[in-house]
């Protein structure tokens, strides 16, 4: 900010002392510096802050752009740099990860604790016959061995593909299909807001539903019977007793450019797609991004609230923490159990020093009101975080207020699962504005354009536009090249710019707002859903023979799914086959998937070409001008 007096808004200053003691204390110079010379930028973090077992010769190549490659001829593997280089330093002894289960249950992993685990899975995974390349499903809640069971994949240099926990039967058999994975790993249960979320149960129906799985491992975590089929199950416990569960399994070597995992997301049509993420770059970006942006330190005791299920998880809780030696908490179950004070509890117990978590979660615990909150001590805190959606500026000041004690700078953190890591994000030094991610991590050259590519004007809503490669971006689609340079990259292919799909405005001090998505993505609790898959979950039901989901504004959640349903012959609207509908919804892909509310119409607006209006019916249901109709077929 060349002249701080003169910016527009609501201005938060950050105070002399964070400004000292942050990791970068002149976001103009370092950004102007990286834009300058974006090889140089990267290549020398990468030198600096990194083991490779052999270093690269070009930083970055744009040869066959939009298939960038990062420290290309580089051998690496994350694992050597999130575990093993620490067994010969101090931090070997430090706490990597502190776990509390929702019932209270505790436990503490030191660096040498996890890396003895994690060797001890990758050598099961190995005898189980998983080879480098191949896919690992896991499906868990939220407890140490899904972090185990991922950082043991990478190890053996095979993808992990990770499937939140909340979803359900047919999302986890299209994920396990997709991918071909050979070996699921999951659990019993999760435990939930006081009940059992049954995965195994879950899991077994998908896998009825799917082929490929020659082997499941299953987690004993809540304990209640559960059904086994006998030489294709397995307890993790049992694996891990007999001798192949080898402490001192080597770590693969791996090219830099070599994939580490997938992760599904929705996109604009049809079926979630496969996101890729190699070692080398995913490592760089995601560790560095999270040192400058959080200022890590030694001693912090860091909690990204997020779901590891999530690309949150994957990059902020799983790797860039373990990277950097820095100590992170994770908690297994809901905010409001048993009471809505169990975070504020924790912050306490834990000492807490930076909390990341999402606009949803403030809001939902706003709503229990500030004695909750003010009965614990959470002055350890020193810094915030929030990412998944828009943060509305009344929950911001609320979580400034209440939880940071107007002492705590909120970094809100726009990113996506492509992406991999932070993307519009303030640092600590940078001066912040409720609801905006601020400006680009340094390096990151973006702006906001109009339908040519044209900048708009300032305060103007248009396309958000990434125009430059960074190392942690997605490398393909798993399975479909072209869809991935179709869906990223042909909007502005003259240009040779990313389009994230999702719409922005940019301010006079060249803040960045992210409005929303543009596509059929809808957005409920932070949780990114695409419209097409809700919608086959309700034509999968024996009554719906068409079906239409949009999302529509709301105060908590964000955004909640509206579904508009043709019957088939036969059937007719009622309270109850609403009810079973969303029930089926909940069983096919997952309690976050159910629509609010669904109406039974008798047709749907669709173009010429057969394809539904979405934008029409979401006019519609906001009351608002229908706009332009020249392709409504009728
Ligand atoms: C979409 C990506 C990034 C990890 C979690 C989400 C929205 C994300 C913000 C933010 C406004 C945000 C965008 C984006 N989004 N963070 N700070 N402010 N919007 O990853 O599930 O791939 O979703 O989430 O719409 O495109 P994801």
């Amino acid at each position: 900010m060349a002249d701080e007096k003169k910016m527009v808004g609501d201005v938060y200053f950050p105070a002399p002392e964070v400004i000292a003691n942050a990791h970068i204390k002149d976001y103009e110079k370092v950004h102007a510096e990286a834009l300058a010379d974006l090889p140089g930028f990267w290549g020398k973090i990468a030198t600096e802050n990194f083991e490779w077992y052999q270093p690269w010769e070009t930083v970055l190549d744009e040869s066959n752009a939009p298939f960038y490659k990062w420290f290309v001829g580089a051998k690496v593997n994350i694992i050597h740099n999130a575990l093993d280089r620490h067994m010969r330093t101090a931090v070997r002894n430090k706490a990597a990860l502190l776990f509390e289960g929702e019932k209270g249950d505790t436990r503490v992993y030191t660096y040498q604790q996890l890396n003895y685990e994690v060797s001890k899975f990758a050598s099961v995974l190995r005898s189980l016959g998983v080879q480098k390349g191949d896919r690992v499903t896991i499906y868990m809640g939220r407890i140490p061995e899904l972090m185990i069971a991922m950082l043991a994949c990478a190890k053996i240099g095979a993808m992990h593909s990770v499937v939140y926990g909340g979803f359900s039967t047919e999302a986890l058999h299209g994920r396990i299909e997709d991918s071909a994975s050979k070996v699921l790993v999951t659990a019993d249960g999760a435990w939930l807001r006081g009940s059992i979320v049954p995965l195994k149960q879950i899991a077994n129906e998908a896998l009825e539903r799917a082929g490929t799985i020659q082997s499941v491992v299953t987690v004993k975590r809540t304990g209640q019977e559960v059904e086994m089929v006998s030489g294709r199950d397995h307890w993790y416990h049992d694996l891990m007793a007999l001798p192949i569960a080898d402490p001192k399994a080597p770590t693969e070597v791996m090219d830099a450019e070599d994939p580490l995992y997938i992760l599904y997301t929705s996109g604009t049509t049809g079926k979630p797609k496969a996101i890729l993420h190699t070692h080398g770059g995913y490592m760089v970006g995601t560790a560095t991004t999270l040192k400058w942006v959080f200022d890590i330190k030694a001693d912090d005791i860091w909690w990204c609230a997020a779901d590891p299920g999530w690309v949150t998880g994957h990059s902020y809780i799983v790797y860039a923490p373990l990277i950097l030696g820095a100590t992170s908490f994770m908690y297994e179950g809901a905010p409001t159990h048993p009471y809505p004070d169990r975070w504020w509890s924790m912050v306490a117990k834990y000492g807490i020093t930076i909390l990341y978590t999402a606009p949803t979660a403030i809001r939902g615990l706003m709503r229990f009101g500030e004695s909750w909150p003010n009965r614990h001590d959470l002055s350890s805190l020193r810094l915030l975080g929030s990412v998944g959606e828009p943060i509305n500026p009344e929950a911001w000041k609320w979580y400034h207020r209440v939880i940071g004690k107007e002492k705590c700078p909120i970094m809100d953190t726009w990113w996506q699962t492509e992406t991999g890591h932070f993307m519009i994000t303030p640092l600590p030094c940078v001066p912040l504005k409720p609801g905006s991610g601020t400006r680009g991590f340094p390096g990151v050259d973006l702006d906001v354009v109009d339908e040519d590519g044209e900048p708009v004007a300032a305060n103007e809503e248009g396309f958000l536009v990434i125009k430059n490669p960074w190392p942690g971006m997605l490398r393909t689609i798993l399975g479909d090249p072209d869809r991935y340079v179709q869906q990223y990259w042909t909007r502005f292919q003259e240009q040779g710019w990313y389009l994230p799909g999702d719409s922005a405005k940019k301010d006079e001090d060249g803040y960045i707002w992210v409005i929303g998505r543009i596509d059929d993505v809808i957005k409920v609790s932070g949780y990114r859903l695409g419209t097409a898959e809700i919608e086959s979950a309700l034509v999968s039901h024996e009554a719906v023979a068409e079906a239409a989901c949009i999302g529509v504004p709301d105060e908590l959640k964000g955004n909640i799914i509206k579904a508009y349903c043709i019957l088939r012959q036969g059937f007719e609207g009622s309270e109850k086959l609403e009810m079973a509908l969303r029930d089926h919804v909940g069983h096919e892909m997952g309690p976050i998937a159910k629509p609010a509310t669904i109406d039974f119409v008798d047709s749907l607006p669709k173009t010429r070409s057969g394809k539904i209006m979405r934008r029409v019916l979401k006019a519609q249901a906001l009351g608002q001008e229908l706009g332009d109709l020249s392709t409504l077929a009728d």
